[in-house]
């Protein structure tokens, strides 16, 4: 059996682990052929291979970033795609394929297994708004990340008595925003999935600052979008998936709470920070029981499925169900806390 891999969408810490884990299993205890496809879906477009085996695999656990590389492409947005991506994977005779990605990229993996390619999708996302599993890795490291920036922002931000904006990854869910803006203390948590009133944070700040001398960390989601009217908002650059390229409410907020409130205010934007590096021990271990659970279900032949946590436990769900919706923080999750920020 040959078995091709290939990394999708944005990177992520621990799709080496991922890799490293399909291609240990697959070449030792199932004895397959394992081979990678470069760049994403591109590379399968475009017949781009990389030998992949265990020697090639050494050393790669602890490393961020794919050994594969990775894109954004989309094969059904490029012309041609999927007949050229098909043809690929018949030249060479690749009999299935563990496509490692986030909602995109196992979209394309969902709607190729209906044109009868064998897939098994592995979920991965720092934003860890993938239905159907309870965590998706990755998602562990940026929190960590963030909340190591949100412990620095907190020392300068009293010693200046400033707000300090932090904003953090999280296109359509606030999932890093949530967890590290409690892990961080922070004094304002905001969410895509709420449109925030930028008037009601001021008053926080000012309710929190009439207090005395007291600094405040407000982090917020990229994608955290004002009630209509509040701030105007730019809109950016699309992607192959219609996706906007992000980033700028964290400057467009801190300018606000300045304004309204007189406080002096900062802006840190982690961005890409947040995807590079090691992978955490947590990360590390989900990423290579995702790998070995994929090839797993190669060698049974459940193709069209999706790797999952449920529970602790590795389970597999349909593709079509991991990609179906987005998943989103329930809110009550930082509301139940909010409280004690405020004081
Ligand atoms: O990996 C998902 C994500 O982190 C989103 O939160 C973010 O909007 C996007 O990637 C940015 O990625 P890039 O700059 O690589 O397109």
């Amino acid at each position: 059996m040959r078995v091709g891999v290939l990394t999708g969408g944005g990177d992520c810490p621990g799709l080496n682990a991922v890799i490293r884990a399909v291609v240990r299993k697959g070449e030792v205890h199932y004895g397959y052929d394992l081979v990678g496809f470069a760049d994403g879906w591109r590379g399968v477009i475009e017949g781009r291979t990389i030998p992949l085996d265990v020697e090639r695999c050494r050393g790669i656990l602890p490393r961020g970033g794919t050994i594969l590389g990775t894109s954004r492409t989309n094969p059904y947005k490029v012309d041609g795609g999927v007949t050229k991506a098909l043809a690929t994977l018949e030249k060479e005779r690749v009999d299935a394929l563990v496509a490692i990605g986030g909602e995109d990229t196992l979209g394309v993996a969902n709607k190729l297994a209906g044109e009868g390619v064998s897939v098994v999708g592995v979920p991965k996302t720092i934003d860890n708004d993938l239905s159907a599993t309870e965590v998706t890795f990755g998602f562990h490291t940026a929190v960590q990340i963030a909340t190591d920036a949100i412990d620095r922002l907190h020392t300068t931000a009293e010693s200046h008595d400033r707000v300090i904006v932090c904003e953090v990854m999280g296109r359509h869910a606030g999932w890093i925003a949530t967890y590290a803006g409690i892990a961080g203390g922070d004094a304002e948590i905001i969410v895509p999935e709420e449109p925030f009133d930028v008037d009601e944070v001021c008053r926080k700040l000012q309710a929190r600052h009439a207090k005395g001398r007291y600094a405040s960390i407000v982090v917020v989601a990229e994608g955290a979008r004002p009630k209509e009217g509040t701030i105007a908002v730019a809109s950016g650059e699309v992607d192959q998936f219609g996706h906007e390229r992000l980033g700028g409410i964290g400057n467009q907020l801190a300018i606000e709470i300045e304004k309204r409130t007189g406080f002096e205010s900062r802006v840190t934007i982690l961005g890409h920070v947040q995807r590079g590096g090691t992978p955490t021990a947590f990360d590390r271990v989900l990423a290579t029981r995702f790998g070995v659970a994929a090839i797993d279900a190669v060698h049974d032949g459940e193709f069209g499925t999706m790797v999952a946590l449920d529970a602790g436990r590795i389970i597999r769900v349909p593709l079509a169900e991991g990609v179906s919706e987005l998943k989103t923080i329930d809110p009550s999750l930082y509301r139940d806390v909010a409280e004690i920020f405020t004081g």
